[in-house]
This record gives C-alpha cells, structure tokens and sequence, in this order.
C-alpha cells in the first residue's frame, strides 16, 4: 500500500517542476500553509540558512536543486567556466548551515557528478546536474520507505513512542526517518501513542511533528520538552526514536538541542534509544561527536517566543542547535540497510564495506 504520511492538501516540502525550485515554507507551519518559488542561489541558501526547508535530507535534497538553480543561467559557459562556477555555488550554499553532513554529501555527489560528464558544453552538463538532483530526490522517498520497514517492528502493539523535533516527512521527501516506522505502523492497523517533544526553542515537534502526524490520523500528544523524563517515569514511553543530523564513525549522533536529554533519562529509564537515517548522514570521516561543527544559531531564538521579547534585555544568551548524544546511550542506528547495533564503530565502517551504502 502507497503511503500517504502527509494530508493530501499539505504541498511537497520541495518540487522541481519546469526547471524551478519550490519549497514548502517551514518556518509558517502550521498556521500557514505557503510555497515559495527559489529563483536564485541565495534564495536557496536563505531558505536553508533561514530553516524554511529544513531537516537533514531535506537540506540535502534542497541543495542538490540549489545547484540547478545556481546554474540555470550559466548554460552558455564552456565546460572549464561551467565547473568553476559550479565549484563556487557548491562552496556557498555548503556554509549555510554546518551540522548536517546531507547538505555537504549531496553537493559533493553533485560536484562529481558533473565532473564526471565527458559533455563539453555548459547546457549538456546542466541537463546532466538536473537529473542528478532528481535521482537523489528519487532516493530519499525510497530510503525513507526503506527506514520504516526496518524500524517497522521496533512499534509494539500499545505501545507509547516519543520523538524530538522534526525528522519526519517535513524533514525529508518521502515519510521521514524517525517518523517512518509510525507511519508503517499505522499503516499496518497498529495502534500505539506517540509522543511529541516541542523542542525549544523553535518548535519544530510542536508545530510540524505534531501536525503531520495528526493530518496523518496517528495518535499523537504534544509534551514540552522537559516532561518527558517524567513521562518515562510514568511507564508511558516504551521506545524513543528520533533523526540525526550526523552520526560519526564511532556511532556518536548530533541531533537536535535536547535530544542528549532525552537519551539520558532514556538510559535511566532502561527505555531503547533509536535513531533513524540514510546511510548519507553516516559519517565515517568523522572521528567522533566532539569533532562535529554544532550550529550555534542567533540570541532572538532564546531571548524571545512568538515573535516577543521575553528576556530581559541585555542578557547573555546561548543557543547550540544542536548536540551530541554518545553512541554508549544509542540502542540502535535504523537506515535503509538494516539496524545497526553496538559496537558501532566496526558495524558502521562494515555497513559501508559491503558497499551498498549510499
Ligand atoms: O534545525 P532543524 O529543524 O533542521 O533540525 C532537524 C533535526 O534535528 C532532525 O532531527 C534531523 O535533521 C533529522 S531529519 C530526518
């Protein structure tokens, strides 16, 4: 059976239709409801740097379009201007955002895409980029479906599954990664709660985790962030599964703000920890989590809710987007080959030797 994660009235989170980049803005939801046309580099690298599209693969998906986009109006240029051009765009839209290593994977994979095209004009190596970005676009529906068969029996039957943030169809372009084994779940006629943390300071869990999974019909109850420990005091949670934004080699997982919280009182708890991917958010060439770049993002975040200033002025504020939760705490690593257990470090690196990662 298709899945159908989203509302049908909900737009794609992003389309490629006649040579132009849409994207369903985030930051709007769920109150508004608006596409926007990115017509230019900078609009895309706004829209990622901004979170209007946001999540993991959904910045990679993004990007790969960001490329096309960039280059649309290059296509007169020789195959030497071409790729130093495009070299430029790709430089510029990976400083965007820094933690999730989707953004880098697929404008690398762009960039070798197009160096690899024996073509010598700039028109028929454009041609070449754009069905480039549709096949990883392609890729990330069928990765996501791939994610929520193997994490399809971690759901038990009344049970109370928690998530943070957002790593759900919104975060992608298929049903999302920690989202995916709920929607095949409910798909199969299951029936368990699900549990949304709101995930200050932007809310992502509240005003998309939430959204999607009621327009979708599932069970679910919004918590702020700091009840869920009580939560699982109360025997409520029986599984917690949520996205990354990188895993190092050594199984470490930089996630949303909060998500190492959660992790904890999981482990204290005894309750099992899981985190969702595309092999294209492993990365092996991360030693381990201190070595990843956490997004430090502006005070206004912190310092104000809704639009209004509810700090003092003046106030010392921090606000890492990000942290790392160690892979001691991870239960298991869902990707679209299978569920990946400790001892991480030699299971990743063979996940990969077997060559059938992306
Ligand atoms: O800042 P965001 O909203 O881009 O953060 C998103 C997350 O932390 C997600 O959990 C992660 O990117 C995985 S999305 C499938």
């Amino acid at each position: 059976m298709a899945l159908q994660p989203l509302n049908s009235s909900l737009p794609p989170t992003i389309e490629w239709r006649d040579d132009t980049l849409y994207l369903l803005d985030q930051t709007r939801l769920p109150r508004e409801c608006v596409v926007e046309t990115a017509d230019s580099v900078e609009a895309v690298w706004r829209a990622i740097h901004e979170l209007r599209v946001r999540g993991a693969p959904a910045i990679g998906v993004a990007a790969a379009y960001g490329l096309c986009v960039a280059m649309k109006h290059e296509r007169q240029a020789s195959r030497e201007a071409f790729l130093a051009r495009l070299e430029h765009h790709a430089a510029y839209l990976d400083s965007a955002r820094p933690t999730a290593v989707n953004l880098h994977w697929a404008l690398e994979r762009m960039l070798s895409h197009a160096r690899g095209i024996a073509a010598q004009t700039g028109a028929a190596i454009y041609d070449a980029l754009v069905a480039e970005a549709m096949r990883i676009h392609r890729e990330d529906v069928e990765l996501c479906a791939r994610i929520g068969e193997h994490g399809r029996a971690l759901i038990a039957p009344g049970s109370g599954v928690l998530t943070h943030c957002n790593a759900g169809a919104l975060a992608t372009t298929g049903i999302g990664t920690a989202t995916a084994p709920l929607y095949c779940a409910h798909r199969d006629g299951e029936s368990f709660r699900v549990y949304a943390d709101e995930t200050r300071p932007l809310l992502q869990g509240a005003r998309l985790t939430a959204y999607e999974l009621q327009q979708a019909g599932l069970d679910v109850t919004l918590i702020t962030d700091s009840m869920a420990p009580t939560l699982m005091a109360q025997g409520l949670i029986d599984l917690v599964i949520v996205g990354t934004d990188r895993v190092a080699a050594n199984g470490d997982v930089a996630n949303k703000i909060g998500t190492l919280g959660v992790a904890i009182a999981a482990k204290h708890f005894g309750i099992p920890f899981y985190v969702a991917c595309p092999s294209s958010t492993l990365d092996l060439r991360t030693a381990c989590g201190v070595d990843i770049v956490i997004e430090e993002r502006g005070a206004d975040e912190v310092a104000q809710f809704a639009g209004r200033r509810i700090a003092p002025e003046g106030i010392q504020v921090r606000n890492p987007a990000f942290d790392v939760t160690p892979h001691a705490l991870v239960t298991g690593i869902v990707t679209e080959l299978g569920i990946v257990r400790a001892p991480f470090e030699a299971n990743l690196a063979a996940l990969f030797a077997k060559g059938e990662a992306v």
